[in-house]
């Protein structure tokens, strides 16, 4: 089979620059250098230069380039990852794009639809692949949640509901600029519902509050919500979002088919159970995203690497990104006029 450029598969690699060296571009690198064989990590970049430097030295990626734009320019990058603050997706994927290389992005792309729209578009005349950061979907656990509804193992799906529960809340600085709850944490779990219903959300529903630290409140923002779904399909849904559980990450779904059921428990660091005069239990589950998605962090940048190389369409595309916006913008509507909130009231 022929990849990128007309070269075998087995001989050549996929060489890739970084932007951005805070959490999620180290776990990226880490996964690209220590990893992945058939991809190659050429240069790196961070606004702050330090941290560039401190990532490319755990990597042992040979350049630190001063900007941006100095990645794009570099004619040896065939592909480029956006691992920067959400504020600058948009505008790096549509530079990106015209400097005519493939994008990895994380999530979300950006807070409003018409951004989004402008960023998709420069993609398309471009003709490069785009892949969104929604790592969730290349965990086993759901992987095989999303199986047994497209399988029919369950029957037809009626019921679906997704806890997912932070162990604590991210600094306010952080909280500041992530766009509000919905935008930066439930942004993972309206993905979420999309890919293991396999079909659209048309009304949403929100009941949400400041339950943990008002200082969140204080800044504009929510840390504790419930959010109804309801499909075009008929399958009602509920996400349980919280900023806080003190047991740990809580990550569940559970989905109630015609059928059957299918369900979802913790990852736990090891599966001993310790029985004393006072109780049985277990360790905490596995504390945060970088412990709990290791390994989908690994699939999903395998499997972007696999389909530039192959010349395939990515697994999670552009209006993958697109769409979880527009929910997070209906959520956060509905929370503020009281009521259920059609996505084609807000653009979806
Ligand atoms: N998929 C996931 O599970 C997941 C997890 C965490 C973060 N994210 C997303 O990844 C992005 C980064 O989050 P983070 O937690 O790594 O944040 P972070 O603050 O740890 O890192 C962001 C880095 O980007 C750098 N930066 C900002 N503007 C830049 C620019 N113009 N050029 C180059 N570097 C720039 C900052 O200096 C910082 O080092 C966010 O969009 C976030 O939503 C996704």
């Amino acid at each position: 089979m022929k990849g990128i450029k007309g070269d075998t598969l087995s001989t050549q690699k996929l060489h890739i620059g970084i932007i951005g060296a805070g959490r999620i571009g180290r776990v990226h690198a880490e996964t690209l250098a220590f990893r992945l064989p058939e991809a190659e990590i050429v240069a790196i970049t961070d606004i702050n230069r330090e941290a560039a430097e401190a990532l490319a030295a755990r990597c042992n990626i040979p350049k630190v380039a001063a900007s941006s734009a100095e990645i794009l320019a570099d004619k040896q990058i065939e592909a480029v990852l956006i691992c920067s603050s959400t504020n600058t997706h948009a505008d790096l994927i549509e530079q990106t794009a015209k400097a005519g290389k493939h994008i990895f992005c994380e999530k979300p792309i950006a807070f409003s639809l018409e951004q989004i729209d402008h960023a998709l578009a420069a993609v398309k005349k471009a003709g490069v692949q785009l892949q969104i950061g929604f790592n969730r979907r290349f965990d086993a656990n759901f992987a095989r949640v999303r199986h047994a509804v497209a399988t029919g193992e369950i029957g037809a799906p009626n019921l679906m509901h997704i806890i997912s529960r932070d162990p604590g809340p991210p600094p306010l600085a952080y909280v500041k600029v992530s766009g509000g709850i919905f935008m930066d944490m439930t942004i993972h779990d309206f993905d979420m519902a999309r890919f293991l219903i396999g079909d659209e959300v048309e009304e949403i529903y929100t009941a949400a509050g400041v339950r943990v630290d008002p200082e969140i409140g204080n800044a504009g923002d929510l840390d504790t919500a419930l959010i109804v779904l309801r499909f075009r399909n008929g399958v009602i849904g509920t996400i349980d979002n919280c900023r806080k559980a003190p047991y740990g990450y809580d990550q569940r779904v559970e989905i109630l088919g015609s059928e059957g059921k299918i369900a979802t428990e913790n990852c736990y660091p090891n599966q001993a159970v310790v029985s004393d005069g006072k109780s049985v239990h277990t360790d905490l589950p596995l504390n945060f995203f970088m412990e709990r998605y290791t390994e989908s962090f690994a699939s999903e940048l395998k499997s972007f690497v696999t389909a530039i190389r192959e010349e395939q369409t990515t697994e999670v595309t552009g209006i993958d990104g697109r769409i979880p916006v527009a929910m997070a913008l209906a959520a956060r509507k509905s929370y503020d006029e009281h009521r259920p909130v059609r996505l084609e009231e807000v653009g979806g």
